[in-house]
């Protein structure tokens, strides 16, 4: 659906004045989409982050995603149109159990998946994205035991990955990605038979082990747009598709529904909305305000992530 006219100009103007950028996730409503000065995965959104010259910065994703965008500009103003945009990973990894784990296993890293809150971040010793997980852990010395947190398919596909025998994994999942049923995914193969299946890692395992490709969303876009098939059943949240048909116009794709809502949507992801981004822009509130200390300690982890090629 395209953007009325009247909310779109509004937002452009307002992103003049307010000298914003936009950036927005691959999950967000196409309309969103269509108005974002970039549209990225976790790991290209904290990169053109940091890269940013401008005021203000519009985040359209959820509250960790701006969390680390805050990190990163410290001196800027990062707003996002609904506080409630969360994450069930974040949820699922409060910060105690993890202070208490770093006292009593002080040799072990902590690598932390970005989808975790700013006070788990403060904790950790790196972070990854989906994109660069494998690498990230391949950077720590072999020797060293690591905990790996907070998503379990994640880990389970890292440590497969990686063959690493010393890690920990935190048991946290996507409320999408995780209820995505192998069952379904069996089925629509066997309803499009010409389809490659394209899958996230955080899905269950049983999933992933019938994908031809697994990937961050970024590189689930650019991996059906580089193949020569036609078709693909693309595991991940169903945003992804206005990337894909914009990349890739002839080409067919095909989502699953998982168990949670039928549907193949974030919850989190979909109640930023075009009115409530303008009244961010307006207002510029919902503002990301955080705790200078706490960004200092997780400006440490962050750059480490960045810093790995
Ligand atoms: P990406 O790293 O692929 O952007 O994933 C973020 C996310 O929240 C997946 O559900
Ligand atoms: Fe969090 Fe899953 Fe939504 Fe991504 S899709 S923001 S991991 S709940």
């Amino acid at each position: 659906m395209l953007a009325t006219a009247t909310i779109a100009d509004e937002i452009l103007d307002l992103k003049k004045q307010r000298r914003a950028i936009l950036l927005a996730h691959h999950y967000q409503e196409s309309e969103i989409q269509e108005l974002a000065d970039v549209i990225g995965d976790s790991l290209e959104l904290a990169r053109k982050a940091r890269d940013f010259s401008g005021e203000v910065i519009a985040f359209c994703g959820v509250w960790f995603m701006a969390e680390t965008a805050k990190v990163l500009n410290p001196h800027r103003m990062v707003v996002v149109p609904d506080r409630g945009a969360g994450c069930s990973l974040v949820d699922s990894c409060p910060v105690e159990p993890i202070r208490e784990f770093r006292r009593r296993n002080p040799d072990h890293v902590i690598v932390s998946y970005i989808n975790t809150s700013i006070e788990v971040k403060a904790e950790s010793d790196i972070l990854c994205t989906s994109r660069n997980a494998v690498k990230i852990v391949n950077s720590i010395p072999r020797e060293k035991p690591v905990l790996f947190l907070p998503d379990i398919n994640l880990g389970n596909y890292v440590k497969k990955e990686t063959g690493r025998e010393n890690m920990q994994i935190w048991p946290g999942a996507c409320i999408v990605h995780a209820t995505f049923p192998a069952r379904r995914l069996a089925e629509s193969r066997l309803e499009h038979p010409a389809a490659l299946v394209a899958a996230h890692p955080e899905c269950p395992e049983t999933v992933l082990a019938m994908a031809d490709f697994i990937g961050s969303t970024s590189a689930i876009l650019e991996w059906c747009s580089a193949s020569d098939a036609e078709e693909f059943i693309v595991m991940t949240e169903s945003g992804i598709r206005h990337s894909l048909v914009r990349q890739a116009p002839r080409k067919r794709f095909y989502f699953v529904a998982n168990e949670n809502c039928n549907c193949s949507e974030c919850p989190y992801m979909k109640l930023n909305t075009l009115e409530k981004l303008r009244d961010c822009l307006f207002r510029l509130e919902p503002r990301v305000e955080l705790a200078a200390e706490t960004m200092r300690r997780a400006l440490v982890p962050l750059e480490r992530m960045l810093a790995v090629k």
